[in-house]
């Protein structure tokens, strides 16, 4: 006879359900920092190695719980069973136990060859350098700087970016690791593995994208308040769009206004949103209006000479602001005060 199957219980089901379903819809467009839809080969290897172990676990897991409800099952409670009727013991059953050692250490086996193979592909470097795109990493709280070793401007400098990763497509870029003060970790998910940052030491790694596309990244170890806002782009190019961006870089505009954009664009867009350009950041307020402002930061009046400061060194203008000193120029401290009392 069939008994009422208690509320609770069938609460409990349908809410692990929902929550399975909605744990399913990982979209890399919903889901910018998802690890299970890779976009390069550095991340195909970590993909592969998860995906292998992921299936192992749903057939432990299949084969285990199905065993137990078979025999919860197969020996519930009957009227007529004698409560005395115990099942023989299976301590010291040689077989049994051998094959409950071998199982699982043949399991072991089967994760740790891809897994170690996996770590040595991704430890080497190129053997030739100029193989690979070079790029040195830069953490600090709470901002990545990325400079190119390879890509020098007109002084012979090398050229640096903020908050965003220029990179080619299909190309391999290995990255070196610094960090200017606490640890940190660099992270893209869709591009690759974690590897820390370390004051006074050098990390290596290295990523590669398949496709044109913006990647999320983000700051994977805990570093300080605004450990949570480090974040950064990693923008793969097309050859053509690459090769344009590295020009713009050797050689920066000398047209103010030019300039002012260009860096809205680039460094500014990760937090802030300007009108009718390509900055559409949300984690700072944004500079529509700022001629028109009465206060800086809500911390200084605002008018040119505090303007300046703020620019050259925000955090030594309000401490514990979220915006970075981001080593701007002169003359790019020139073109964007000048840029940003036109908004008005
Ligand atoms: Cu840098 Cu967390």
């Amino acid at each position: 006879m069939l008994r009422r199957v208690p509320f609770r219980l069938v609460l409990s089901i349908a809410t692990i359900l929902v929550v399975l379903a909605l744990t399913g819809c990982a979209s890399a467009e919903d889901n910018p920092q998802t690890t299970i839809d890779p976009g390069g080969a550095a991340a195909d290897i970590v993909q592969d190695i998860y995906a292998l172990i992921w299936w192992l676990a749903v057939a432990v897991f299949v084969l285990v719980q199905g065993a137990l409800l078979y025999v919860l099952w197969r020996y519930r409670a009957k009227k007529d069973r004698d409560p005395s009727d115990r099942p023989t013991p299976v301590h010291g059953n040689t077989r049994l136990e051998i094959i409950w050692t071998v199982i699982p250490a043949v399991i072991l086996v089967v994760i740790a060859v891809p897994t170690i193979r996996g770590i040595v592909d991704l430890a080497e470097r190129q053997e030739d350098p100029a193989d690979a795109m070079q790029v040195n990493v830069i953490a600090n709280q709470f901002f990545w700087e990325f400079e190119y070793p390879d890509i020098l401007n007109d002084e012979g400098e090398p050229v640096t970016s903020t908050g965003m990763l220029n990179i080619p497509v299909g190309e391999r870029v290995e990255l070196t690791l610094h960090s200017n003060d606490v640890i940190h970790s660099f992270w893209a998910p869709r591009l690759g593995g974690k590897t820390d940052t370390i004051p006074g030491h050098e990390n290596h790694m290295w990523i590669e994208a398949n496709e044109a596309d913006t990647y999320a990244g983000q700051c994977a170890e805990f570093c300080g308040t605004a450990h949570a806002l480090m974040s950064f782009d990693v923008v793969a190019m097309e050859e053509a769009e690459f090769a344009d961006w590295r020009d713009q870089q050797v050689a920066p505009p000398e047209d103010p206004e030019e300039l002012a954009l260009e860096l809205i664009e680039s460094t500014c867009a990760s937090c802030h949103l300007v009108e009718g350009t390509s900055a559409q950041g949300t984690v700072g307020p944004a500079l529509d209006g700022f001629a028109n402002q009465d206060m800086i930061a809500d911390e200084v009046e605002n008018n040119e000479e505090n303007l300046r400061d703020w620019l050259a060194d925000p955090p030594a203008v309000k401490p514990g602001t979220e915006m970075p000193n981001l080593g701007l120029s002169e003359q790019e401290i020139d073109a964007l005060v000048e840029y940003l009392y036109t908004l008005e």
